[in-house]
Parts: C-alpha cells; sequence; structure tokens
C-alpha cells in the first residue's frame, strides 16, 4: 500500500498549478477538462490534482495490490463505512474504492494504476528543485485517537507513534503515509512533499525565498519520522511541506506513547533553529474540508 495523490477542489485550479509548477517544483502531467494535474520526479502519473469548484478535498488516493484492496472492501463492508466503487478516470487509471472515514475524511484505493518513467537528472545547479513524490498528507481529527483505531481495524494500516499533538500511522515501511492530529476538527492538515535528500530540500527553501516566500516552520527536523521539514502556507491556501523521506521502521516497531516524545522547553523540534507560525499554520488548516458528492453504494458485485 502506497500513497500516490491528494485530488483538491479550488476556485482557480490554473493559478494553483501555476505556483506548484513555476515555484513549488512540480511537472504538469496532464489538463483534463478543468482538472490540472501536476506530477513530480517519480514513477507515479501525477502527485497533485486541482479542479475547479469550491474549496475542499475531493480525496486522497492509495494504489495497492489486488489482496490488499480486497481486505479493505471486506472490512468497509462489515463496519458499514460509506464506500462505492471506482474506476478512476485520472491519468494512471485503475480502479478500486473511495471509502469515507469516521470523520469524514476521503480516501481511494486503486489497483491496477499505470505508473510513468521518472524524471532523472535536472539540473542540479540550477536553482529549480522537483519533488519526487508524496510523503505523507496529514489531516486534523476531532478524536486523533478513534481514527487511529478505526484506520488500523479497517484499513489495515499500524499506528507507528503517538505524542501530544499526533497519532501517526504507516501504511508501509515509511513510519508515516498520513497522520491525524488532534485538533479538535477535521480538516486537510498538510501536504508533504518527498524531495531526494536534505539538500534539495534546503534548496527548495532558498528557492522559495527567491520568489517571496518564508517558511511558517522551519527548517527543522522532527522527532517521529526523523525527516527534515520547511511548511509553507501556498497562496491558494494549503499548508504544504517539503520534507526529507521519512525513516523507515519495521513490521515489529513498537508505537511510541506521547511520553517517549516529549522535548526540552523552548523546542519542539530536533534543531531548534526556527520559530513556527502557529495562528497562521492553524488557519490555513481550516480552509479544506472533506465533502462527500457522492452516494455510497453497495461494494459487493
Ligand atoms: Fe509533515
Amino acid at each position: 500500500m502506497k500513497l500516490r495523490s491528494i485530488e483538491l477542489s479550488l476556485p482557480d485550479p490554473a493559478a494553483a498549478a501555476a505556483f506548484m509548477v513555476d515555484i513549488w517544483g512540480l511537472v504538469p502531467a496532464e489538463v483534463r477538462g478543468t482538472a490540472h494535474y501536476l506530477r513530480g520526479s517519480g514513477a507515479y502519473p501525477y502527485l497533485v490534482a486541482f479542479e475547479q469548484g469550491e474549496e475542499f478535498v475531493r480525496s486522497t488516493t492509495f494504489v495497492c495490490g489486488e489482496d490488499e484492496l480486497a481486505g479493505v472492501k471486506a472490512r468497509v463492508i462489515e463496519k458499514g463505512w460509506a464506500a462505492r466503487p471506482v474506476v478512476s478516470a485520472d491519468p494512471g487509471g485503475g480502479h478500486g474504492l473511495l471509502v469515507e472515514l469516521p470523520e469524514g475524511e476521503l480516501l481511494r484505493f486503486l489497483t491496477d494504476s499505470a505508473e510513468v518513467a521518472p524524471i532523472a537528472g535536472y539540473e542540479k545547479k540550477s536553482r529549480r528543485v522537483m519533488p519526487v513524490k508524496l510523503t505523507h498528507v496529514v489531516f486534523n481529527a476531532a478524536d486523533a485517537e478513534a481514527s487511529g483505531h478505526a484506520v488500523e481495524d479497517v484499513l489495515g494500516f499500524r499506528v507507528s507513534d503517538r505524542t501530544a499533538g499526533m497519532v501517526f500511522v504507516r501504511c508501509n515501511e515509511s513510519h508515516h503515509s498520513t497522520a491525524f492530529a488532534r485538533a479538535g476538527f477535521s480538516s486537510l492538515n498538510h501536504i508533504a512533499f518527498e524531495m531526494d535528500d536534505l539538500d534539495t530540500v534546503m534548496r527548495g527553501i532558498g528557492w522559495m525565498r527567491d520568489n517571496g516566500f518564508a517558511p511558517a516552520w522551519g527548517p527543522g527536523r522532527h522527532g517521529p519520522g526523523d525527516n527534515v521539514y520547511a511548511y509553507y502556507i501556498a497562496p491558494f491556501g494549503p499548508v504544504i511541506e517539503y520534507s526529507t523521506p521519512v525513516e523507515k521502521v519495521p513490521a515489529d516497531y513498537a508505537a511510541g506513547k506521547p511520553e517517549d516524545w516529549t522535548w526540552p522547553e523552548k523546542r519542539i523540534d530536533q534543531w531548534g533553529v526556527s520559530d513556527k507560525d502557529f495562528a497562521g499554520l492553524r488557519e490555513a488548516e481550516q480552509r479544506f474540508r472533506f465533502r462527500r458528492d457522492w452516494e455510497s453504494q453497495p461494494l459487493d458485485d
């Protein structure tokens, strides 16, 4: 199971796509109708889709094998979650399920979706950076503990760590592909783009600075996941992150508790070299909510 893409609805997809290509570093993949699809240097046909409409998260897409899909499907039926079968009309195609989590997050699971040739060898001496793929998409939750248990029970995900602020969840060997923030409300928390390495994250920060953007938080190095990060508030709303790959953990990784992840006074990351715009980030995190604009349908066929 792997995180592949996020599909957003927003009023001006062309402007959002222009920022994500010209400044953030993604590459145009395709335009279909009002939908702009953007890719990274990795093998996924796209990482973000912007479709014209009101502001909301249409879906977050995972790709998986037939067996994994069958397992998710059986447990979703057993729990009676809202869901429907889907055939993807997005680049890469594939088929599977669209599932609504208890707090409204919409996750899509696809199998048989195609990949594309990775992009190699862009000029490292240029200022340009290019994200590889998504490394995690984090959600705000009213009850992050319940969300963590729900995705363990129904989706087969595993909680990797619990902190005072987050429940980190993995769906493969990466420490987290998603997480639920203890926010008191449900929404998109942030979208994290995986960069090749620490140097690329830092060059991304420089390129953003050249273009007039300062991090809302970072650079820093997180505790859980051990990734280097820099968070920005995108001009079209959501919080986006440059990140190094999160650490890989073994299948029997023992989930840490909040008391295992504490910081010395004045610290909220390993380095302590940057400030965090708490108010700005919280405001941005409230913009993109989840909206199920489809009816639940039987999954048995
Ligand atoms: Fe993150």
